[in-house]
């Protein structure tokens, strides 16, 4: 059985004092939840952060005090060199990073990352042995006008074809973020993730064969919170959430663990 995997993506918020106080409140909140913990330890849960660059060395510590990983928003595909702003994928993996987000929506329309780039993206990571996070899904427009499984095949097609094969596909995860329900407030239904979700594993079983598609973790993304926690991720085909806004803070990203504590200790 696939374990649940529950990250949380800071995009552009909390600086390296932030940072501190949300490791300082999560290791006391930690320290009391002896469900979370068990499920950690038992491999039935992942939890995994992206904090921003500025904070990866500060947030290093919660991997040391629990069993958190790290990882990284984003990386440029070359190792060194001339790339003036940019960060590299061993220079995340000497800070601790496990993770490194791929292809969020906001890096494909406010930088125009295509496909192309995200596909090299994921080869690096794959190489340094960081497991890219590829998120994919449609835009509103594509919903209302019936593309929207198009719209998801075409990005997993052109990132995945060129670098992927079955021996590793299960090294990535697929997180399925629909555009509109990324910051807005309006949350996919379980029911329409749950379809999105068990399409792109079908895709995968198509394109890698029904083994390595079964063994690659699934998430939803789109204003996951603690109210719909439980819902989304007891469908078959969704093993967790990437979460936005409610995982800057301790109170709310624990309380996204702690219903899916109470899910996954039910299996
Ligand atoms: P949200 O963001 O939970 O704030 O909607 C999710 C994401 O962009 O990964």
């Amino acid at each position: 059985m696939r374990s649940k995997i529950i990250a949380g993506n800071w995009k552009m918020n909390n600086g390296l004092k932030m940072t501190q106080d949300f490791v300082r409140s999560f290791e006391e909140w930690f320290a009391l939840s002896e469900d979370v913990y068990a499920l950690t330890v038992e491999e039935k849960l992942r939890i995994v952060i992206f904090p921003p660059f500025t904070s990866l060395s500060s947030a290093t510590h919660l991997t040391e005090i629990s069993p958190v990983n790290l990882g990284a928003q984003n990386i440029y595909w070359k190792e060194q060199g001339a790339f003036t702003g940019e960060v590299s994928a061993p220079m995340i993996k000497e800070l601790g990073c496990s993770y490194c987000l791929v292809g969020h929506s906001e890096r494909r329309s406010i930088f125009k990352e295509s496909n192309e780039a995200i596909s090299k993206k994921i080869a690096t990571l794959l190489a340094y042995g960081i497991t890219p996070v590829l998120c994919v899904g449609e835009v509103l427009v594509e919903r209302e006008g019936g593309s929207a499984f198009n719209a998801v095949k075409k990005q997993l097609v052109e990132s995945l074809e060129a670098v992927v094969t079955p021996h590793n596909l299960s090294y990535i995860v697929i997180a399925y973020e629909p555009v509109w329900a990324i910051g807005t407030g309006k949350t996919a239904s379980a029911q329409d993730a749950q379809i999105m979700c068990k399409y792109i594993r079908d895709y995968l079983a198509d394109a890698y064969g029904e083994e390595s598609a079964g063994n690659t973790h699934i998430l939803y993304g789109g204003s996951a919170n603690a109210q719909n926690t439980a819902d989304l991720i007891s469908q078959e085909d969704i093993d967790g959430l990437l979460v936005g806004g409610a995982s800057l803070k301790v109170a709310s990203f624990s309380e996204i663990l702690k219903e899916c504590a109470g899910v996954v200790s039910k299996y």
